[in-house]
């Protein structure tokens, strides 16, 4: 029988999941049966990762509850700080945040247990522990003293906290807990499936994580945030944004942050990120990337017919709340978590080892002929 390929498992469906469901043609996307639109609208990012995990929105108790547990995890170890402080200074965090993560494994008195209560303890751990370890990075390389979390604010709230040492006024933080929102889960996704597949061979759950991490690193994954950056900063101002993406797709280049494999008429997170890149940009009485968003979105859609995904509005709504660039993909982390974990106790609950098959294009047979006989 022919062996058909079918290369980046396009159009395989591999397993069931009742998580999120991607519907790329309507655009949209809904975690646990919610639209993801409305859960920005509605809630804060703790609560969605309570839906995520425990396939319900919680109520007033069980949020209280949670936050609190999530709120006393966050600290990092005194072992794992001296870790990061002799760190190279040019790591790239997501690479700290991949060795974090290890650490942790080494920390932690259930790494080796699978149980499903197990690994529901050590999903909240590493979702409380590495924005704490990322922000002590943050502030290691840049010569500063390390912020200690602080229980009385939220998670977002204390991840500004622990970078910047203050927290920005209340709609700036919004905008930031809604991209947690958006990044927290998404089908069966690169990073995702990284972790499922590490998963189905009863590995633990730190290890699934970093190698998520590593696969999400990727430009082609998560390190588009960055990427759009970068590019933005290339094209310098507005007036210069028509000649340069022109000039880009005239050059067949590959434009970050544009095209998914799944949508392909728009990503359905798009709408409410730029909704909320844009008041960020309105605050801090930004024009340029705002007009700059806008010139290569229309160039795009109109001479490739290729829209923006979720990493276009990211990037420079990263940048303008703050952010180093680098540390765009691991704030994808820290939201991400909360999907990978999910996954990874889904993929427990009903497990089958992941193991396709190749087809062989080497050396034909031949017999061993030892060199010197040659
Ligand atoms: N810029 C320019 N052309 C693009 C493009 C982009 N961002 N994304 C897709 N295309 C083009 C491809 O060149 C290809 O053209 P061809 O048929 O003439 O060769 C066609 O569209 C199909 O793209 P393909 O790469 O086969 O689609 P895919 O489903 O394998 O890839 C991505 C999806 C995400 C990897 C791809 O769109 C990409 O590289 N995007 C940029 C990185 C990015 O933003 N990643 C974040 C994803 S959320």
């Amino acid at each position: 029988m022919a062996e058909e390929i079918k290369k980046g498992l396009l159009g395989i469906v591999v397993d069931e999941t009742t998580i999120s469901k991607v519907m790329p043609e309507i655009n949209s996307l809904t975690y646990r049966g919610y639209q993801v639109q409305e859960l920005c609208e509605n809630c804060k990012f703790e609560e969605v990762a309570y839906l995520i995990w425990h396939g319900n929105l919680p109520n007033t108790i069980e949020l209280r509850k949670f936050e609190s547990e999530e709120r006393l995890n966050r600290r990092i170890t005194k072992n794992l700080t001296k870790i990061i402080e002799h760190m190279p200074k040019k790591s790239h965090p997501m690479d700290v945040a991949r060795t974090a993560v290890s650490v942790m494994a080494l920390e932690d008195k259930e790494t080796s247990d699978n149980s499903a209560d197990a690994n529901m303890r050590k999903a909240l751990r590493i979702f409380a522990k590495v924005p704490t370890a990322l922000a002590a990075f943050f502030r290691i390389r840049k010569g500063k003293k390390i912020l200690q979390p602080k229980k009385n604010l939220t998670f977002s709230e204390n991840f500004f906290h622990m970078l910047f040492g203050k927290v920005p006024r209340s709609e700036i933080v919004r905008a930031f807990d809604v991209s947690l929102i958006l990044y927290a889960e998404h089908g069966f996704n690169v990073s995702t499936f990284t972790a499922r597949t590490i998963t189905s061979s009863l590995s633990d759950m730190h290890g699934a994580i970093t190698g998520a991490i590593a696969s999400l690193k990727g430009p082609l994954h998560g390190g588009a945030n960055e990427k759009v950056m970068e590019m933005m900063s290339k094209i310098k101002s507005p007036k210069n944004a028509k000649k340069w993406i022109n000039k880009a797709i005239d050059k067949k280049q590959v434009v970050m942050g544009f095209g998914h494999r799944v949508y392909k008429s728009g990503d359905s997170r798009v709408p409410t990120m730029k909704k909320y890149f844009l008041k960020v940009s309105k605050i801090k009485k930004d024009k340029k990337f705002h007009k700059i968003y806008d010139t290569v979105e229309k160039v795009m859609i109109k001479r490739k017919g290729i829209y923006p995904n979720m990493d276009f509005p990211t990037g420079p709504a990263y940048y303008l709340m703050g952010f180093d660039i680098d540390f765009f993909t691991p704030i994808f982390v820290i939201a991400r978590i909360t999907g990978w974990t999910a996954h990874i106790m889904e993929q427990h609950a009903s497990n089958k080892l992941i193991r396709p098959l190749s087809k062989y294009s080497g050396e034909k047979h031949r017999k061993v002929v030892l060199l010197n006989q040659r």
